[in-house]
């Protein structure tokens, strides 16, 4: 399958996050159009382009636009989630670096859609050159008549604020973000009600990931037809494929939903020294792993999930044989450990004792019981939590053991000290932490 560069279609061009640049190449032509169109016309557009929500969750963008109530009289938001946070996940500030003027442009597109006079775009704090790009742009876009009162003579007002999250991976959860825009601390939201009906300041509002956003003014120009020769029925479009990890060129390659793991991996140069893929996650470390029996299977939303795992950010991580599942497993658990929000009890608790054991078995400690034991533990948090940090949390372990269940086995009781207790010897650890 053959690259389709659209989002990244001109990254070379030295200016294209500038407005001249990014015009260049047909920049703005889709909000003039859609200027002209019918509000509720461009909701049906992109719900028959079939377009999934590109943030990890795959929802269907027209459908979650058109449960914003029209006509009741109340503001309507438009918030862009570019808090990309989650580990190996690096697409959405590569987006706004190159071509922020897309995401510019599709907020004002979506805005209109939703009938939104005001859009956020939350993004990570801690990539000011991400945030200046972005806040440039829409100073540009300002400049230029495509933000404001009356917009090309539209009669259409609107405006943006370019917020700078304070590195929280919470808040790339949307109510958290909701929260954390409206000065709180950043936790997660009770739902529902759900954004679309009360989201910012209990208004309807719709969140979007960059990527997402990013699709809108390609659709709106080149149209249905288009974008839905590429990728599949369930999975229709594109996607912004950010490969990372041992291979030999990392980065950025754009092809249609559907393109398989091997076909993106000779585009990434192959695993690094001729080596083997030991095992492989599609988007991000909240996804179940893959091993290199499944990489031939299509990466599409359906088919992801029917190998028990799921397309997630679209955001392959490669790992090759010299690397410990063990380990990287813990890595993980301590990551979500410490992203924690604390706010229900078995997420902050659960996440707690699971690397606690984990980390056991990362010093050969592990007692073969504890093996069930953590899974066990996984399934007191997987749908048992407040939001889906604790069910992203309790992803790593299980397919690990699934796949690689030797590893874990010789990770236990290989030191001399049978007497060992993992628990008793975390509750010391953490009280001499405290
Ligand atoms: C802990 C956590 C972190 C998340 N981080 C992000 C993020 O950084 N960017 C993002 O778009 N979605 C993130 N999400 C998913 C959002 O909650 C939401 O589903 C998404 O922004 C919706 O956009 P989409 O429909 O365009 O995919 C996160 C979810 C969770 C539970
Ligand atoms: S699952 Fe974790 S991150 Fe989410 S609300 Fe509960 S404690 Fe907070």
């Amino acid at each position: 399958m053959t690259l389709t560069p659209v989002i990244t279609e001109h990254w070379d061009a030295p200016d294209l996050y500038t407005i001249e640049g990014y015009r260049r190449f047909g920049g703005y032509r889709a909000l003039e159009s859609a200027l002209k169109q019918d509000p509720d016309a461009i909701i049906t557009t992109i719900k028959d382009s079939g377009l999934r929500g590109r943030g990890g969750a795959g929802f269907p963008t027209g459908l979650k636009w058109s449960f914003v109530p029209q006509n009741d009289g109340k503001q309507h938001y438009l918030v862009v989630n570019a808090d990309e946070s989650e580990p190996g996940a690096c697409k959405d500030i590569p987006i706004m670096m190159a071509n922020p003027h897309a995401l510019v442009e599709g907020v004002i597109i979506s805005s209109f859609a939703i009938r939104a006079n005001h859009a956020f775009i939350y993004i990570r704090g801690e990539v000011p050159n991400a945030l200046r790009k972005v806040a440039n742009a829409v100073a540009e876009a300002r400049r230029a008549g495509y933000l404001g009162t009356n917009v090309l003579g539209s009669g259409f007002d609107i405006d943006i604020v370019v917020h700078a999250g304070a590195g929280a991976y919470i808040c790339g959860e949307e109510t958290a973000l909701l929260d954390s825009l409206e000065g709180f601390r950043g936790q997660p939201r009770l739902k529902p009600p759900f954004p679309a009906v009360a989201g910012l300041y209990a208004s309807p509002t719709v969140i979007n990931n960059v990527e997402t956003i990013c699709n809108i003014p390609y659709i709106i120009d080149r149209g249905l037809d288009w974008f839905r020769q590429f990728g599949t029925e369930k999975s229709p479009g594109f996607k912004v494929w950010a490969v990372s990890g041992h291979v030999n060129n990392p980065g950025i390659f754009e092809a249609p939903l559907g393109i398989t793991m091997r076909q993106l991996l000779e585009y990434a140069g192959g695993v690094r020294g001729g080596g083997n893929v030991k095992f492989w996650l599609p988007g991000g470390s909240s996804v179940p792993l893959l091993t290199a029996e499944h990489l031939d299977l299509p990466l599409t939303y359906e088919e992801m999930a029917a190998a028990g795992t799921m397309l997630g950010t679209g955001t392959p991580m490669i790992f090759d044989d010299t690397v410990s599942v063990v380990k990287a497993v813990t890595r993980w658990l301590e990551f979500y450990k410490h992203e924690s929000c604390g706010k229900c009890t078995p997420c902050r608790e659960g996440t707690y004792w699971i690397t606690g054991m984990l980390e056991t078995f990362e010093h050969g400690h592990g007692r073969e019981s504890d093996l069930e034991l953590l899974v066990s533990a996984c399934n007191q948090i997987a749908g048992r939590s407040f939001c889906a940090l604790g069910d992203a949390a309790a992803t790593p372990y299980p397919a690990a053991l699934k796949y690689f269940r030797d590893e874990f086995v010789a990770a236990t009781h290989t030191p001399v000290d049978d007497t060992f207790d993992p628990v008793a010897s975390y509750i010391h650890a953490g009280a001499a932490a405290r």
